[in-house]
């Protein structure tokens, strides 16, 4: 055996840096729950001790954090004042919410979804699904928090309006079904932008309907966003001008099921918006940061998903354009185009 010593180290530093993110997940998430970055942000350069008394914490504890987190390029280290804090970047991607770059969301994910792997190393022998509803709650609190800003910053300002004539009726006035929408972010979204359309948002989790309709209560918009319990194949209601499909097609047992049923629920003049992953068609065309993103994802969260459902089609988060065509034409639709996309995500339009 003849080991290539870079090669080697290459891998190993890889193996460093990715262990040393796993941890830092969770003091992401620490830092978040506790407003220490919000703290960082507001007070400007702190001591631990200020940070801990601005943020109600412990100074022992809030030391070690940041030593962490400025070793990870987190937070600003000054050794001349022993004080810490946040430049405009990265005060931009930890402490505001309403950033389209907005991190911790992200590792609230990736650590909700770690809490599945003593189920899905029994899942990976069994062959037995996951459902969504199953997963740890900071999945779906986590989930909401991660695609808000992309939405916020994309699906008024560029998505809508890639599609084919939708955002004039829109705003003249129509109907819209949000389907798999999970905590409603993109309902509301779409509620506050268009004031004369109404809104019914579909997922087949009650405590993610249950949250989403507390959404809207707080946006003052109940009396024109309903949300009800359903699943894909059975959603009420017909003649829609447009049905959203965000990040959960390809979670379905019987996407191509699903397909079906948003033809027969569409106007004959609608469109079928759906946001997926962004993916190629190849695998190798995926094999990078943001595909090791999706890919994992996937493993624990998306591929169990479906396999839980009925038919257990398991497209996966990386399907990538061609499968996706093969599915929405298979449920009936004539056209289907990619109409726009992010570095993240691919919107598709499916037109009957
Ligand atoms: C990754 S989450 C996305 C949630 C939301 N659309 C968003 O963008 O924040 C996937 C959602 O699909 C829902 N879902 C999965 N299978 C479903 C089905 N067959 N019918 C309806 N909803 C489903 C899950 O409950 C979950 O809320």
């Amino acid at each position: 055996m003849a080991l290539d010593t870079d090669k080697l180290n290459s891998l190993l530093g890889k193996g460093v840096s990715d262990f040393g993110a796993t941890l830092h997940a969770a003091c992401v998430r620490i830092g978040d729950q506790l407003g220490l970055y919000k703290g960082l942000a507001e007070g400007g350069p702190q001591t631990p001790s200020e940070l801990a008394q601005r943020t109600g914490t412990v100074e022992r504890y809030v030391r070690e954090w940041l030593n962490s987190q400025a070793a990870g390029g987190y937070v600003t280290y000054d050794a001349g004042s022993g004080r810490y804090s946040l430049s405009e970047e990265q005060a931009f991607c930890l402490a505001d919410e309403s950033s389209p770059a907005f991190l911790p969301g992200a590792f609230q994910v990736a650590l909700a979804a770690t809490r599945i792997v003593p189920r899905m190393i029994e899942a990976f022998r069994t062959g037995q699904g996951v459902g969504w509803h199953e997963q740890d709650p900071e999945l779906f609190t986590g989930t909401e928090r991660f695609f808000r800003p992309g939405y916020a910053a994309n699906l008024v300002a560029s998505w809508i309006p890639a599609l084919e004539g939708i955002e004039a009726r829109l705003k003249s006035g129509a109907r819209v079904a949000d389907v798999g929408c999970g905590h409603g972010a993109s309902t509301v979204l779409m509620a506050q932008a268009y004031p004369k359309s109404t809104f019914a948002g579909f997922d087949y989790h009650e405590g993610s309907i249950a949250t989403a309709r507390k959404r809207a209560d707080a946006a003052g918009l109940s009396n024109r966003v309903k949300f009800e319990v359903a699943k894909a194949k059975d959603y009420p209601g017909q003649d829609y001008t447009l049905v959203t499909f965000f990040d959960c097609l390809h979670d379905m047992g019987d996407p191509v099921g699903a397909a079906a049923h948003v033809h027969q629920s569409l106007a004959a003049d609608g469109s079928w918006m759906i946001v997926e992953p962004f993916a190629g068609d190849a695998v190798g065309d995926n094999l990078n940061p943001i595909g090791r993103v999706f890919y994992s994802v996937s493993t624990l969260v998306c591929t169990p998903a479906s396999l839980s459902q009925e038919v257990g089609l398991a497209l996966g988060a990386q399907a990538g354009e061609a499968r996706m065509r093969q599915v929405v034409t298979s449920g009936g639709f004539t056209r289907f185009r990619r109409a726009t996309q992010t570095p993240f995500n691919l919107i598709y339009e499916a037109r009957p």
